[in-house]
């Protein structure tokens, strides 16, 4: 978006560079692009540049780190695009401070927001962050800027791009990337990156979900494990689903199905490490709840999806038909969901609709035998 600005930020070797190059190499814009390159030398440019068969014409390269005199190249070539890679190296003499500091990285980025604003020009700035992603600087910025992004190692070999903040669209849409020999490249059919392929059943704790990732749906394991609480105070460990909603699934097996968590720890992950915000996750994190703590399994051709209301109600959810698809696509015998009022039956697979979680606990583990 013209006049915009995108923070963009991800761990070291995660390919910002190699992605900030692709796109400035792709993009179809009518004006220069100028790319700030602070962190690499011309030469390691080059070498990045050929391995991913970017031609250098199209981009217009400037090695400076220096505020004042980055702003002269851009009134010189008036671009309508620049990257700056990355915004922790810039510095203006303004700031008696080093370079990365907060107030380094706020001057130089107001500065540089305002001229793509006041020019209609975009800016991308590319940020560095830790593990913990605690590092203050980008943190700090995020409300100068238009859009942030996040790009992140779901897996050994998927990249994901995700938006945390977009004013000018949805933050739900989700990219999934490779990085090859020659460049990152996007993964188009991602339906079935996350789940985990194993000879035989599933092992206790474990719900496989179909779940939307803005227009796509993918298939999830969910995780989960329970252990007596050492300190006799019951937490809950998770942090690719809400905690809030973990508790609240907790509670109500406690109240439906006499399902004894209180004084269990009770730890959730999501195999390949994306994080569900979905409300349709919740049936099936029941379901590996249950499973976790009493140790029957779901059958593994079995996948789940829906709302859990606090009355024990399975609550519909959208897109239904798009789900079931997916599940039969990858080998799914049976989709269960919901089955009550307002709720859409697929068309496509074996359907098995449930209005009450007691008695999706009951389906589920109908066949199950205690390992
Ligand atoms: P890079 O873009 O430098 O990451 P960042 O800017 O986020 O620090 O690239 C990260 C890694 O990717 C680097 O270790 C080398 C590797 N790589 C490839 O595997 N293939 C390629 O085509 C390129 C350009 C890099
Ligand atoms: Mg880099």
């Amino acid at each position: 978006m013209r006049g915009s600005s995108v923070l963009m930020g991800g761990e070291p070797g995660i390919g910002k560079s190699t992605l900030m190059l692709q796109l400035a190499a792709s993009l179809q814009v009518r004006g220069r692009t100028l790319f700030v390159s602070g962190e690499e030398s011309p030469g390691q440019l080059r070498m990045r540049a050929d391995r991913i068969s970017v031609s250098s014409e199209r981009i217009e390269v400037v090695f400076e780190t220096e505020l004042t005199a980055i702003m002269q190249v851009l009134e010189q070539v008036k671009p309508v695009l620049i990257v700056v890679d990355s915004i922790q190296t810039l510095y203006t003499r303004e700031v008696n401070a080093l370079p990365g500091t907060v107030n380094q990285i706020k001057v130089c980025t107001q500065e540089l927001v305002d001229w793509a604003r006041s020019r209609g020009a975009a800016v991308v700035l590319v940020a560095h962050v830790t593990k913990e992603g605690t590092i203050a600087g980008p943190k700090l910025i995020e409300h100068l800027v238009d859009t942030v992004i996040s790009f992140e190692q779901a897996s050994a070999e998927i990249r994901t791009l995700q938006a945390i903040k977009n004013r000018f669209g949805s933050v739900d849409e989700i990219g999934f990337f490779r990085m090859t020999e020659t460049g990152l490249a996007e993964v188009v059919d991602a339906t079935s990156l996350f789940l985990t392929r194993r000879e035989g059943g599933n092992p206790p704790g474990v719900a496989v979900a179909p779940v939307f990732e803005g227009s796509r749906v993918l298939l999830v394991e969910i995780q989960s494990l329970t252990v007596p609480a050492k300190s006799g105070i019951s937490r809950i460990y998770s942090d690719r689903i809400d905690g809030g909603r973990v508790a609240r699934m907790a509670a109500v097996l406690e109240k439906h199905l006499d399902l004894h968590l209180a004084e269990h720890d009770i730890y959730v992950n999501v195999a390949g490490g994306i994080r569900i915000a979905e409300v349709a996750v919740e049936l099936p994190l029941a379901l590996a709840l249950y499973s976790a703590r009493t140790g029957l399994t779901i059958p593994a051709a079995t996948a789940v999806t829906g709302e859990v209301s606090l009355t024990g109600e399975v609550r519909p959810v959208p897109g239904m038909e798009k789900r079931a698809r997916a599940c039969r696509d990858m080998g799914f015998q049976m989709l269960m969901g919901p089955g009550g009022t307002g709720a859409v039956k697929p068309e496509t697979g074996t359907f098995a609709a449930v209005e009450m979680v007691k008695e999706a606990v009951r389906l589920a583990f109908a066949s199950a035998s205690r390992t």
